[in-house]
């Protein structure tokens, strides 16, 4: 922890900053889709020296206050809609991290993507799914002991040979496994088929069998990463409740009644309201990246760019005038290589506060080639100078550091912690 350290922050976002580049204009295709402006990004450092010359870049930072409101948010927009949360902690994979998704909740319970994070939150949380049907032998003796120690630990089961693998583990072990139903709702990655007679025998397997416990059935449209616009994602949120919900009715037909029916994507859970959830049998959303939320959100139309509360800090550590070209010392290994979905495919690995012009149109492992369409002012830019740059996908970009430099606000700036995170299987 570290406290008590003052920095100042007492510049002005310059109007030039103002305008946008020309990657985004580009793809802009409404209003609704619009690039938000860096005017709008209030709460974010507002000028690159700011930053301590102490930390060597590049490096993670987040913004608390933003962080703070958006798992509020979330929290507020469950509430109203009379729907349980259980938030997602890939993102960010810190304990810290997951106290503001919980905070002021009743029995908060958490979802978790590796074994390695249900280790790391076991101590703390008494209600941990880890939601990716990968149950493989290898990893039985740890879940075994995850549920030994956990009071209500789930897993996934999407297939009769994953339900083969944990009833052979529980017979043998004397052991009973809490089970959610993952059920694909259109993203074609993972979980069962909601139209085919199969998947409701599974379940039915499930039910019956003595070693296993249904807890619930759940799905993630990941295929809401595509959308543009909240009309889009709006569509994509009431599929995703539909078709759960109508795999649930078909359940409570054969007799079934599974306790939680669970939802959702950021996109999903930002936009989704009561209107589309209320006459659903949905009761619990699972949303993870909102609390950092990054660049592609922005470009889903999930959140505006004030939202973003995750930085990847870089130098300028190289000049190519004659190529129009300045190098950062933050490659794919600071900023990932994702560049978004279909529909919402970024021109740059990450958007550059301090110019929006520029763009990141490279990246090899540890430096990164920033272009711009208009001449670049070296003078700007100069060898040290700090670039402020929303990932285009905070997860990814988070997983790759293994700590965050944490301010309270931009106006006040001041480093209030550094937060570790939990990284591995
Ligand atoms: C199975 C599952 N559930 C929930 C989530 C959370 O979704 P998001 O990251 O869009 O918030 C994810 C994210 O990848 C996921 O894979």
């Amino acid at each position: 922890m570290i406290h008590n350290k003052q920095w100042s922050s007492t510049h002005q976002i310059s109007s030039s900053y103002h305008t946008h580049s020309s990657f985004l204009s580009a793809t802009t295709t409404s209003g609704e889709d619009a690039p938000p402006k860096w005017s709008e990004l209030e709460s974010t450092p507002t000028d690159s020296s700011f930053w301590s010359s102490e930390i060597k870049t590049p490096f993670f930072l987040v913004d608390l206050q933003v962080l703070d409101r958006n798992c509020r948010t979330m929290i507020q927009k469950a509430n109203e809609c009379g729907i349980s949360l259980r938030p997602h902690v890939k993102t960010h994979k810190t304990l810290e991290g997951a106290k503001h998704q919980t905070i002021g909740l009743k029995d908060p319970k958490l979802v978790v993507s590796t074994l390695a994070e249900a280790e790391y939150y076991s101590a703390h949380y008494k209600d941990i799914h880890y939601a990716v049907p990968a149950l493989t032998k290898a990893k039985m003796k740890q879940i075994e002991s995850l549920t030994r120690r956990i009071p209500k630990f789930h897993i996934d089961v999407e297939s009769e040979s994953s339900l083969k693998i944990i009833e052979d583990y529980a017979k043998t072990h004397n052991i009973q496994f809490s089970v959610f139903v993952q059920v694909d709702c259109g993203q074609h990655r993972v979980g069962v088929d909601p139209s085919d007679e199969a998947s409701l025998r599974l379940v039915q397997k499930i039910y019956e069998s003595p070693n296993v416990k249904l807890a619930g059935i759940y799905t993630h449209a990941g295929q809401s990463y595509s959308c543009r616009g909240k009309e889009e994602i709006r569509r994509v949120v009431m599929q995703e409740a539909q078709i759960i919900s109508d795999f649930a009715q078909k359940l409570h037909r054969m007799g079934i009644h599974p306790n939680t029916v669970a939802v959702g994507s950021t996109p999903t859970c930002a936009v989704g309201t009561r209107e589309e959830w209320s006459n659903t049998l949905v009761n619990e959303i699972h949303p993870g990246n909102y609390v950092f939320y990054d660049y592609m959100q922005t470009r889903i139309g999930s959140c505006d760019i004030k939202d973003c509360s995750a930085f990847v800090v870089a130098s300028v550590i190289g000049h190519r005038p004659s190529m129009n070209q300045l190098t950062i010392d933050a490659g794919a290994l600071a900023l990932s290589k994702d560049i978004g979905c279909s529909n919402v495919s970024c021109a740059s690995y990450g958007y550059i506060k301090e110019d929006e012009t520029l763009q990141i149109t490279n990246l090899t492992q540890e430096i990164g080639i920033v272009t711009s369409e208009k001449p670049i002012n070296f003078e700007a830019f100069r060898i040290g100078t700090k670039l402020t740059i929303i990932p285009n996908h905070s997860c990814l970009s988070a997983a790759l550091f293994d700590k965050y430099y944490v301010i309270n606000n931009s106006k006040e700036a001041k480093l209030i912690d550094i937060w570790s995170n939990i990284r591995g299987w």
